[in-house]
């Protein structure tokens, strides 16, 4: 049998950990030291004043050429120095943005029967879930999630949202729908930034709107008895295109690698992180580097995330893009589908950037 048709354990909701009321943390979740929140972050007590770049894309939308080209060269030194960075004045609603969160919240806080409808298997990853990766007796992370399709359209599978609250199945649509239209417009800025024709990386991951991948995973990271022991996501880069995270603003989490230390973000009102996934690493020939983050957990609040990843067309293949390959500096990656290429990570989970790092390795 495939083996991922089915999760190797039972599997166990992270809130039902939670609500058992327990004190010590299980095993399962304990992570080695070196992994541990604390082991780098005291080391530098430094990083506090630090954050990643906060742009603002209102000059995008004006008609000043200037302000136009100011705002593109940080987006491109953003993605070239950080693979990361937080975006206001993006054109969405901040009304919406404030409806989906605390409608995601409210999904969350029910209980774990009645969210047991929606349980999710490795074989799509569609529904509530509670870990990435089928190894068996792999540790795993302190958090539950939804994971859905957006696009395209004939995965998408309304009857598989939630249907609670009521509000939830049209505001992810309308929520998905502005976060394709910003993906698109990252995605003409990051071409132009590339020397290449505006409408370029969107037609590399499958041209319109509606052949294009895009899922949300909402993430939910209950407060933790012993967080200091543990992480709500591991260490990983994503795999796909673009990500664009609604954070929960009350409470930060989200740690970002910058050589050996790890930036914990800040996220600013009524933004939107904006992250570089594997496939524009690829497609750019590593001029854009995906970059590894993680999450950490508080014993205080629970916290709730939005990713909107923005990927290929899953059976589309995708290479260096030709423009940027040349003699001195070959292509650094094999051609690939994003299906093949996203079963490593279905079947392992987050493992920082193993998966690019082994592929490199195969050119040489
Ligand atoms: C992710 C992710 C970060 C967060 O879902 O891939 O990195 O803050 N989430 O939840
Ligand atoms: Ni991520």
């Amino acid at each position: 049998m495939n083996c991922l048709q089915t999760w190797p354990e039972p599997i166990v909701r992270v809130q039902s950990l939670v609500e058992s009321g327990i004190r010590k943390l299980p095993n399962r979740y304990i992570k080695p030291p070196n992994q541990r929140p604390q082991t780098t972050t005291l080391l530098n007590p430094l990083q506090e004043d630090i954050n990643i770049p906060v742009i603002s894309l209102q000059d995008l939308f004006t008609g000043d050429e200037s302000l136009r080209k100011a705002t593109m060269a940080s987006i491109s030194s953003a993605c070239s120095e950080w693979g990361f960075f937080q975006v206001v004045n993006h054109g969405v609603d901040p009304e919406l943005m404030k409806r989906v969160r605390d409608t995601w919240h409210e999904f969350f806080e029910l209980p774990v029967e009645a969210k047991q409808l929606y349980a999710n298997s490795p074989d799509t990853y569609e529904g509530y879930g509670s870990r990435l990766g089928v190894e068996k007796g792999a540790l795993l992370d302190w958090s539950d999630y939804f994971f859905l399709h957006f696009m395209p359209l004939s995965l998408r599978k309304q009857e598989k949202w939630p249907s609670i609250p009521n509000s939830c199945r049209t505001l992810i649509t309308e929520y998905g729908n502005e976060m394709v239209r910003l993906c698109g417009t990252l995605m003409k800025i990051l071409s132009l930034n590339l020397g290449l024709e505006e409408d370029h990386l969107q037609k590399a991951l499958g041209g319109e709107n509606n052949d294009i991948g895009a899922c949300l995973r909402v993430n939910f990271y209950p407060k933790c008895p012993q967080p200091d022991l543990t992480l709500g996501l591991s260490s990983h880069s994503d795999p796909g295109g673009i990500t664009l995270l609604l954070p929960d603003e009350n409470v930060p989490g989200l740690q970002v690698r910058r050589g050996n230390n790890w930036i914990t973000v800040k996220p600013v009102p009524n933004s939107f992180i904006v992250n570089i996934g594997d496939q524009i690493q690829v497609l750019s020939n590593a001029i854009y580097k995906s970059v590894e983050h993680r999450v950490i957990v508080n014993s205080e609040k629970d916290r709730v995330s939005l990713a909107l990843f923005f990927n290929p067309k899953s059976d589309l293949i995708i290479e260096p893009l030709k423009q940027l390959v040349t003699k001195g500096r070959p292509a650094m990656y094999p051609a690939m589908t994003f299906n093949e290429y996203r079963l490593y990570v279905r079947m392992k989970g987050p493992c920082g950037k193993s998966q690019l790092e082994s592929l490199k390795s195969l050119r040489s």
